[in-house]
């Protein structure tokens, strides 16, 4: 088979939208069929939530909670155990890939996200890993804040029953007891914060390609993105 050569694909790819929208599967295999290194900044932000959590630093605390934020050594590794996460994650040299995952660090993660050292703490790291481009970064404010002049900004939109369904399917296949209910009042949660922030608040850039993807499976939205890319 010939490997599909792009004309002029983006050196860097910002895909944003809210919990659950499909961002990272989609920007991983993206990065996959690009050969180009992927960023899902959720992962630091959970980061800085477990390690509050695990410290017994008052979420609600800004300046307990920034301190820890701009100490915090977070590695991002492709995975080593086949476990169905696609990298692992080493906070201050522990192994946390799946306790950033709980629903401890996903009840306060959106409330460590709003505190705007926090912010720039992570940002800064984010843009010091794509500086050499060929990367696609995924999170909330890649587009507008941390990647500006991103060459291509995608923005993933679905309703939160879909997403909700999406998660509790995703849940059941790894064995766990979870209520559909519960997962959808969660990302109501999650996207009333995520949204309602006063610094680098979830919405799509201008410049941005905003895709609803009630109706699209994870294959149809990365053939439809690629094939954009292809036609650039
Ligand atoms: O994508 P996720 O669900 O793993 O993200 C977890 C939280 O991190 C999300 O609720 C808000 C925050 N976040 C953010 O504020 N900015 C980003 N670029 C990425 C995530």
């Amino acid at each position: 088979m010939c490997e599909q050569i792009y004309q002029n694909p983006p050196a860097t790819i910002a895909i944003d939208g809210p919990a659950a929208s499909g961002k990272s599967t989609i920007g991983n295999l993206l990065a996959n069929k690009l050969g180009y290194i992927s960023l899902d900044t959720g992962i630091m932000y959970r980061a800085v939530a477990y390690k509050a959590i695990q410290a017994k630093v008052d979420v609600y605390d800004g300046e307990a909670v920034s301190d820890l934020a701009e100490r915090i050594q977070i590695d991002i590794r492709p995975s080593t155990a086949g476990d169905g996460c696609q990298f692992d994650v080493i906070i201050d040299g522990e192994d946390h890939t799946w306790d950033i995952r709980s629903p401890e660090v996903n009840q306060v993660v959106s409330e460590v996200s709003v505190y705007p050292r926090v912010r720039n703490a992570m940002t800064e790291l984010q843009r010091k890993i794509a500086k050499n481009g060929r990367i696609v970064m995924i999170g909330r404010d890649i587009g507008t804040v941390v990647l500006p002049l991103a060459e291509m900004k995608i923005y993933l939109e679905a309703s939160v029953e879909v997403r909700a369904q999406r998660r509790y399917i995703e849940e059941l296949a790894r064995g766990k007891k979870v209520c559909l209910d519960e997962i959808a009042e969660s990302l109501r949660h999650r996207d009333e914060i995520d949204s309602g922030r006063a610094v680098a608040p979830l919405r799509p850039a201008e410049d941005a390609i905003v895709l609803n993807t009630d109706d699209m499976t994870v294959y149809e939205v990365v053939e439809y993105l690629m094939g954009l890319i292809a036609r650039r």
